[in-house]
Order: C-alpha cells, then structure tokens, then sequence
C-alpha cells in the first residue's frame, strides 16, 4: 500500500521539510521538496556555525513544514507518518526538527520515525530508482567518508572510512585555503573545470596499505605547500588556482576509485555502486566511479544532483521505508550528536 511521509531535515545548515509517497521497491513520488539553505548566514565564518544553525532552524522550519503540505495539496491528518533526522549531526539543529515532529505527530495523532542522517543518503537512490539490497555504497559527505555494504533497511556493515578529514571536509578546507568561498565544494568544481588535473602531484595517502580506509589531512596539507610556493591565494594567478583545484579534485576521485575498485573486487560480481552525500554531486567523481563501476560489469547509481545535499526528501524516504516495515519509533525517543550507520538496527 502507498504510503505518504512528511519528513523534516535540520542536522546541519540546511533548514528543510518534504512529503514524499510511495511503495519501498519503486521509485517514489516527490510530492514537495523545500531547502532552506542558511549559506548566507554562515558565510562570513567560513564554516556553519552551530548556535546560528539551530536558531535559524527554530525560524525557518515551521513555515517550510506548511509550505511542504501547501505544495503538496494536503493537509496533516492525510499524512501517514512524520520522519525527522534524529542524529547524527549538530545537537542543537537535529532537537529543534526533532522535536517539531515529535509535536506534529503527537497532535495528529500519527505514527514517528526518528531517521538516522546518513540512512536517508544510503537509501536516497532507492527514493529515484528500482534498486534491490544488496548494494555497495560510497557516502562522502561534509562530515562522512565511508564504504559501506547496505544489506538491506537498518543493516550495514562499515568495509572502510576516513581516517583522519571527510571528504567534503577536504573540499571545503581547500576552498577556504584558496580563498573560494563557502560551501566549498561547489566552488571547486567550478574552478576545477578551467584548470589542468595533471599540473601538480598531490599525494594519494595510503593507497599503498591493504584494507578500504582513506586519508584526506595530507592532501590538504600539500594543496597548502603548493599555494605557499606560488606566493599564497593572493599571489596566484586564476590559472594557478584552477589547476590547484583541478589536481585536488582529481586526487580525491583517484583516492575514491581506487578504493571501490578494490571493494567491487572484493564483492560478488555486478554488485551495483551507489554513491550518495553531498559530495556526490561533483560531476568529475561521478564519472570516475561510473568508469570504475563499469570496469567490474556493476551499475552506478547516482541520485539527482539536488537530492545528493541535504534535503528532507530523503529523510522522508528513509521514515517511509522504515514505517512500511512497521520500525516506527517512541514519541520519548531522544537526539542523538553521534550515531554510526554501523549500529544501526
Ligand atoms: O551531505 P551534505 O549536504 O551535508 C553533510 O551531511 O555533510 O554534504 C555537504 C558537503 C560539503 O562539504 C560540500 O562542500 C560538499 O558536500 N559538496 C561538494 C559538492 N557539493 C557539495 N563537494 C564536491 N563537489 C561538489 N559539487
Ligand atoms: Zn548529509
């Protein structure tokens, strides 16, 4: 039976609320997708700022929740569940759209589902595509790097992860190194795009080790080196910051590639790829992957751009998959700062 799920996103600096319907199996109806991202706010920082986060959370969201039920013709007591992230993620964020579900849900009357973050990037490409479990799965976002093995709803097993930065973390600390502003992944792509990948010989740490995991603290510590030899940001000529950009981007897909393509040799044959989090939006690692992908007979599967970053669809998605199979959770359930994809149930 279709169901119907608002879901409620506040972990980082995205303020945002959607509604989603759908059967877990199929590809399901967006029916309204609001992000309200609060960039501009945390901006002159250089970074989110988590008490500017929460309060502008506390601002943004009730009226993002009535637009999302506006948008989509409907009105709560039609809606079938409330998702909200519970965790992980900044603690005064994830309470303010926790609790603004557990309210939602307690005066309609409706069943809740506190949504771990990253389940709702793990399962995001079966929001858009008919995907079955098993599959292998890439997270890189602001504040995750993982591969992960996704067995089915609540079971995943951690093959590798970051040692030291995320990925995302890398982008955006190359970006501030750089002068490029915030977020920074977004703005090295851009500059990525006009430069030369092959001008400068970043490290690739520990790729020559056995084993998934990565590192990300040298290459940033070399991007660095490299602006400091050419006189720093403001010394440096576009076309130097270019192909700073475009050697750092290529690294970081080689790095990535590299490791799943030892994971999909690993794994059994055509096991297909998803790559999810905010950093799967960088068109240069899609394509790296999809080539990575189709070198073990597998399938890339890469959500829609806008729904790599944080958004409410997929927290709705994941309460939808988790309602569907009856995981709903107490109204007293509490936030949580940490909470690893690995021990989820
Ligand atoms: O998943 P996400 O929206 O938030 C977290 O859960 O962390 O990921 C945000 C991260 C940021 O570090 C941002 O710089 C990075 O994703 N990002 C990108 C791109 N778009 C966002 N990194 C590389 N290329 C992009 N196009
Ligand atoms: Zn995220």
């Amino acid at each position: 039976m279709s169901l119907t799920v608002l879901g409620i996103e506040t972990s980082c600096d995205e303020t945002a609320a959607a509604i989603v319907r759908g059967v877990p199996g199929s590809p399901a109806q967006i029916l309204s997708n609001q992000v309200l991202s609060q960039t501009d706010e945390h901006a002159p920082y250089g970074g989110v700022v988590p008490e500017i986060a929460a309060r502008a959370h506390i601002d943004h969201l009730d009226g993002l929740v009535a637009r999302a039920l506006e948008d989509a013709g409907l009105a709560l007591h039609e809606i079938d569940g409330i998702a909200a992230t519970a965790g992980p993620g900044l603690i005064g964020g994830v309470l303010v759209g926790l609790m603004t579900a557990k309210a939602l849900a307690l005066s309609a009357g409706k069943p809740l589902i506190a949504v771990n973050h990253l389940e709702g990037h793990a399962l995001t490409a079966r929001l858009t595509e008919t995907l079955e479990f098993p599959y292998l799965l890439l997270l890189v976002s602001g504040g995750h790097c993982q591969i992960l093995q996704v067995h089915g709803l609540g079971e995943y097993a951690l093959l590798g992860g970051t040692i030291d930065d995320a990925v995302g973390e890398a982008f955006d600390k190359t970006a501030k190194l750089l002068g490029l502003g915030f977020p920074g992944g977004p703005s090295v792509e851009r500059w990525a795009a006009k430069g030369d990948p092959a001008r400068f010989d970043l490290p690739r740490p520990l790729l020559d080790r056995e084993g998934l995991d990565f590192s990300f603290s040298g290459l940033k510590t070399a991007v660095r080196r490299e602006a400091e030899k050419l006189g720093g940001p403001a010394a440096m000529s576009e076309t130097d910051i270019a192909d700073l950009c475009a050697s750092f981007q290529a690294t970081v897909a080689e790095i990535l590639c590299r490791r799943i393509d030892r994971a999909l040799s690993q794994s059994p044959t055509g096991l297909p790829l998803v790559v999810a989090g905010g950093v799967a939006a960088n068109q240069t690692l899609r394509a790296a992957l999809s080539q990575t992908a189709a070198a073990h007979g597998s399938r890339l599967v890469a959500p829609p751009l806008k729904l790599c970053t944080d958004n409410a669809a997929m927290i709705a998605w994941a309460g939808l998959e988790r309602l569907h199979a009856g995981r709903t959770d107490p109204y007293d359930i509490k936030a949580r700062a940490r909470w690893p994809l690995a021990e989820l149930t």
